[in-house]
């Protein structure tokens, strides 16, 4: 079957012949975007090594599911990772209306464990765990799970598998609630990842995903959150399919406005078979499952592509200045994949502690903090982070420039001086 990166072994990537979630091998190239090095592989000196993997999207002919030909190594990728839950003002906001319906609905008794997989720096179960309830988290980046142990949530630093999973129920007894927020499209070996997530929910416990929807990619052409990390492009119809396999029952699906766009799944055990999700029909409808939509996306990627390229370079042969907002992984896709470089934009800013100070993977543009940006008022500015474009504008409205939002369609914000 599927070849395992184990740690240590050396290979830095391994070619998908099966789709993770049906086994089948009828898989159709359906999006090339050339290669590009690790989205959050930010280096501290422009002339440092860097590889570079082919950024390959295929559609399966099983069960729709998008996922990458490429499966880059995850100790490449996770053991050492610059997002953070809290860097933007949108996110702990999201994640505390999660608490909310997590202990307003998800858990039955305030005694059950809920487990965070792909915990990041803790910012939903420190919520959690102000409302009482008992928590824990689970992250293979050490850099995180330090900053969750020290602000008080149990974090373990290691990448969750059915192993881990047995370990846990021996420690600490079933979980009542397993949140997996951003973390399934991360994940090779699904199998093996639902088995552990299974084995450690209690009979009536309840398992949550949020993941970003193919639906919102597709519609919006949001070609930038392609990147190796993302190895899956979840609709609901392979979600469902591969939570059957477990023994998971669909209890909802929730459209999200977070990270362009995602999708909060839930599924039990104790239901006796799924309940009516609209969304299949939709899904059919928009033809989520069908070949001919993901070409076609190909072709609409390409024009956007280079819609964005003639805008920048337009606004640069005036000899305006232009920069870049954030520096998102998603940013990265998109600033090799349109091969926009120091060229076009002078500089980068995040807020992110981890990223200020490096350079952009492949394209090596400096990041600055965000003061930079503000004294400079520069004429125009990328918004890579289109995903928090309302937050953004409503920081930065004393900018006296104007934006650019790269997706769904590249547009000029007005002047931005509003009173
Ligand atoms: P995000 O789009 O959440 O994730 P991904 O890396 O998965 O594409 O990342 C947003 C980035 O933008 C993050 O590095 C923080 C940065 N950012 C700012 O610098 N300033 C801001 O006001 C906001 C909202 C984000
Ligand atoms: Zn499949």
């Amino acid at each position: 079957m599927r070849t395992k990166i184990r740690s240590g072994s050396g290979l830095d990537f391994r070619r998908v012949s099966r789709c993770r979630v049906c086994g089948t091998k009828d898989l159709a190239k359906v999006i090339d975007l050339k290669s590009t090095p690790l989205a959050n592989s930010f280096l501290n000196t422009p002339s440092e090594k860097e590889s570079w993997f082919p950024l390959e999207v295929l559609y399966c002919n099983g069960c729709a599911l998008l996922q990458l030909s490429h499966v880059v190594n995850p100790n490449l990728m996770f053991k050492e990772y610059p997002y953070r839950s809290s860097s933007s003002a949108s996110m702990p906001q999201h994640f505390r209306e999660l608490a909310q319906l997590i202990s307003s609905e998800f858990m039955a008794s305030s005694k059950q464990l809920v487990v965070e997989i792909g915990s990041n720096d803790g910012t939903l179960l420190a919520a959690l765990k102000e409302r009482g309830l008992q928590v824990l988290g689970i992250d293979p980046a050490a850099n995180l799970a330090r900053i969750a142990n020290e602000r008080g949530v149990e974090t373990l630093p290691q990448f969750f598998d059915s192993d881990m999973a047995d370990q846990i129920r021996e420690r600490r007894g079933k979980a009542g609630v397993i949140i997996a927020n951003n973390v399934l499209a991360h994940v090779d070996d699904l199998h093996d990842f639902m088995q552990g997530a299974t084995s450690l929910l209690e009979n009536d416990g309840i398992l949550s995903v949020e993941v970003p929807y193919v639906g919102d990619l597709n519609q919006n052409v949001e070609y930038d959150t392609i990147y190796h990390e993302h190895l899956s492009y979840f609709s609901v119809h392979p979600i469902s399919r591969l939570f059957s396999n477990f023994g998971l029952r669909l209890e909802s699906v929730t459209r999200l406005d977070v990270h362009g766009g995602s999708i909060r799944v839930t599924g039990r055990k104790s239901r006796k078979k799924d309940s009516r999700i609209p969304f299949m029909e939709f899904e059919k409808r928009c033809g989520l499952n069908k070949v001919e939509t993901y070409e076609s996306l190909s072709g609409r990627i390409e024009y956007q592509k280079e819609y964005l390229k003639h805008t920048l370079g337009n606004l640069k042969s005036k000899g305006s200045m232009i920069v870049g907002y954030g520096a998102p992984a998603k940013g990265n896709t998109l600033l090799n994949v349109c091969e926009i470089g120091p060229e076009t934009l002078d500089y980068v800013i995040d807020t992110t502690p981890e990223k200020i100070g490096k350079f952009t993977p492949g394209m090596h543009i400096p990041i600055y903090e965000t003061e930079r940006f503000r004294k400079d008022q520069p004429r125009y500015c990328l918004m890579l982070a289109w995903n928090y474009e309302k937050e953004i504008v409503l920081k930065e409205r004393d900018y006296t420039g104007q934006f650019i939002v790269p997706i769904p369609s590249p547009k000029v914000l007005s002047q931005n001086n509003r009173s």
